[in-house]
């Protein structure tokens, strides 16, 4: 049967205390609200999106989504009659919430098979916890069959004590949906339009509702606070951590590793605690991440190691050797078989194969061969304070100690650079390039400066 799936997004997620809007709250760095139309994927492409406070924020990040608003607020069921509109009467409707980021896409598809399966009217997505309060308890009948939510705040002492709860992520017929929320009232102790109320309505119909168990408690997480997001966090973390591990993966302590979504790590690499690997980054395989990285958007061939680093944008290629502390940056391509060793920032440059820069290097705009040895405070100045230059360093060259390579300039295949040039310019194929004063010795000088015998 078809779905349509409503995402409600609209409360005013006060007590996350941020300019930001709380759909937008990442979680292991991608959008709460991202996670859900991920999930709701699954059953439907074109979610309809209910936002109201902070709802600019979500049109101009998301121009293609599908929206409707709720402005002012009131309530769960209120923000459902926003999007009736959208609702078909020959289409299961499916409602999920923007701050519940961990329900898997799996588990809303069986929801809908479930209620498919039993012929209900609807099914609720629930979940046992030790500690439900705060959340919309599931009243059942002798049989065990659903006869209504009750809400926290409105629930007796007796009711309190239910542990069955509602994610608030539920599915209807379309049809018996659009007929109940017309009829749904405020009467409550919120003085909201309670989209709970839906299920009670529906039994003293003679429709029957009945509910699948989400299996990890942590998929009914809600977001309401920092703190939460913190418990959200650990979770999609844990979910994303075990799923590397059981690919071959190696995680010393899983805790301490954050690993993005869209991070991808090959077989037998290891991980070390205290590195966050984020956006469109790629490992390969058997590489090994010692402690303390940072690495964005980057791609890493095989059997590479990495100490300490932060990169963005780079590519590094196989065995090649990377850190303590360097900094690779946006256009960076190093070759295969590299040193890239402390202290070295490397920016908008490719290194080709078995090049090394040891120790205390900037290169910026540049190109640079195979097997060239870039010296220790090797400087490529790029800049005159206006404009960027490029600089060419042709295959096997040597790059003397504290030479500063003033750009535009192209040093020859096999040049050499004497220790402490400063070349302006272009040095040719195995010539040496000697760029600094002659050196005086002054006899005696100390002496008659100090006045001192020696
Ligand atoms: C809701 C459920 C409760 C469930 C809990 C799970 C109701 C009446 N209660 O309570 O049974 O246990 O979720 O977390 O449905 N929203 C709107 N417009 C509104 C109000 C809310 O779009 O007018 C959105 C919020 O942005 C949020 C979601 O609906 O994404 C849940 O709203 P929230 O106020 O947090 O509901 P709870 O009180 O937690
Ligand atoms: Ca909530």
């Amino acid at each position: 049967m078809k779905a349509k799936v409503i995402i409600l997004a609209a409360g005013e997620g006060k007590r996350m205390k941020s300019a930001l809007a709380k759909p937008l709250q990442p979680v292991c760095g991608r959008p709460m609200i991202e996670w859900v139309t991920e999930a709701a994927a699954v059953l439907d492409t074109d979610p309809v999106l209910v936002v109201g406070h902070g709802r600019e924020q979500l049109i101009d990040k998301y121009p293609s989504r599908t929206f409707a608003v709720q402005d002012p607020p009131k309530g769960t069921g209120h923000a459902v009659m926003m999007a009736e509109p959208w609702l078909e009467d020959d289409a299961i409707a499916v409602i999920l919430a923007g701050d519940a980021p961990l329900i898997p896409g799996e588990l809303l598809r069986q929801m809908t098979e479930d209620m498919a399966a039993r012929g209900d009217a609807g099914a609720l997505l629930v979940a046992e916890l030790e500690n439900p309060t705060g959340y919309g308890r599931i009243l059942t009948d002798a049989a065990g069959h659903v006869t209504g939510i009750v809400e926290h705040k409105d629930a007796t002492e007796e009711q309190r004590k239910i542990r069955l709860i509602n994610t608030l992520c539920c599915c209807f017929r379309g049809d018996l949906l659009k007929n109940c929320l017309h009829r749904l009232t405020n009467h409550n102790a919120q003085g909201e339009y309670y989209l709970t109320d839906v299920v009670g309505m529906l039994v003293r119909d003679g429709y029957t509702v009945g509910y699948t168990l989400c299996p990890d408690s942590d998929a009914a997480m809600g977001v309401n606070d920092r703190v939460q997001l913190a418990g959200a966090e650990k979770a999609m973390r844990k979910r994303i951590n075990t799923h590397w591990m059981l690919e071959g993966v190696t995680l010393i302590d899983p805790e301490r590793v954050c690993i993005g979504p869209e991070v991808t790590l090959g077989k037998d690499t290891v991980v070390y605690p205290d590195n966050v690997l984020e956006g469109k980054t790629v490992i390969g395989s058997r590489c090994t991440l010692y402690p303390g990285s940072h690495l964005k958007d980057t791609r890493i061939g095989d059997d590479v190691s990495v100490r300490a680093a932060v990169t963005d944008g780079a590519v590094i290629g196989n065995r090649t050797v990377v850190g303590p502390f360097a900094y690779l940056r946006p256009g960076t391509v190093i070759g295969d078989e590299c040193r890239i060793g402390d202290f070295v920032e490397v920016k908008k440059a490719s290194l080709g194969d078995g090049t090394k820069l040891s120790h205390l290097t900037y290169v910026g705009d540049a190109d640079v061969g195979k097997d060239v040895n870039i010296g220790c405070g090797v400087v490529f100045s790029n800049y005159d304070g206006t404009n960027k230059y490029h600089t060419s360093v042709g295959d096997g060259a040597f790059i003397g100690g504290n030479t500063n390579l003033v750009a535009p300039v192209t040093l020859g295949e096999g040049a050499y650079t004497a220790a402490g040039s400063t070349i302006t310019e272009d040095v040719p194929p195995y010539a040496l390039a000697i760029a600094r004063a002659r050196q005086v010795n002054k006899a005696g000088w100390v002496s008659k400066y100090t006045r001192k015998e020696h």
